[in-house]
């Protein structure tokens, strides 16, 4: 089994990663955000790409070219994807600091290219997504979360938005009687074009404010980015257990 990661904001880098081959991977989809990384992480090797490129200048959220990503993943023989999203929060219990592994997801990008079909292999593509995240890979990633020690919630329905501006307070009332306990902008298509390709997908949520009109506080990018450089440890911390889990099973 061959594990890739997807970093998402915040996590330009895996810190500790020892990095051992940098691979420049074409698609029919065209560039992913980066060359990918191979290298070892807690001495197991694994597979890194930042889905914003990982540079100075991120690609925004609505301009990610997710196909060209996950078909670079396979590429490589990645045969399970752990992905991060930083994401707003809406419901009590999952505040500014903590990871969630969601279980369900909205989807409410528009304007994305969100299948790899296009209508010329001869058959309907219309992949099982009742699910959409894979069962197994995320209780691995909820028992490794609990032999670490790292606080985390094990549900959660992540709302998929567009952005890349913030919401309304009007919106994330509306997402909240939707059912969304979390929001971020980068879960979708993601998800669903790993289920495409066969490959088992979950996703590690971020939690790095309280959604718009939630808190009591304004948003505040400063506030964002400390709250991630302490969970960036928490992820590592996380990550780590879960490799190390996966020679054990
Ligand atoms: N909303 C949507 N996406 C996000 C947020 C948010 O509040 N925070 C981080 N990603």
């Amino acid at each position: 089994m061959s594990l890739g990661l997807i970093g998402g904001t915040g996590l330009n880098a895996l810190p500790g990663l020892e990095v051992v081959a940098s691979h420049a991977v074409d698609t029919p989809f065209g560039q992913p955000s980066m060359a990918i990384e191979e290298g070892v992480y807690a001495g197991h090797k694994l597979f890194f790409l930042h889905r914003h490129g990982g540079r100075a200048q991120p690609i925004p959220p609505h301009l990610v070219n997710y196909r060209a990503n996950v078909w670079a993943l396979r590429e490589l023989g990645v045969t399970r994807i752990l992905a991060a999203n930083a994401v707003g929060a809406i419901s009590a219990g999952m505040a500014p600091g903590k990871l969630v592994v969601p279980h369900q997801l909205i989807d409410y990008t528009w304007g994305r290219e969100h299948s790899f079909d296009d209508g010329s292999s001869g058959e309907l593509l219309h992949v099982d997504f009742t699910q959409p995240y894979d069962g197994v890979l995320r209780s691995e990633i909820i028992s490794a979360a609990e032999s670490a020690g790292v606080p985390h919630s094990d549900t959660a329905v992540l709302g998929v938005v567009q952005g890349p501006r913030l919401e309304t307070a009007a919106e994330v009332q509306r997402f909240a009687a939707d059912g969304c306990d979390l929001l971020g902008m980068t879960g979708m298509p993601e998800a669903a074009l790993a289920r495409e390709l066969g490959i088992p997908y979950a996703a590690i949520c971020m939690v790095v404010n309280a959604a718009a009109g939630v808190g009591a506080e304004p948003i505040s990018m400063e506030a964002i980015r400390n709250t991630l450089l302490e969970e960036t440890a928490l992820f590592g911390a996380l990550v780590g257990a879960f490799v190390r889990r996966q020679s054990e099973v």
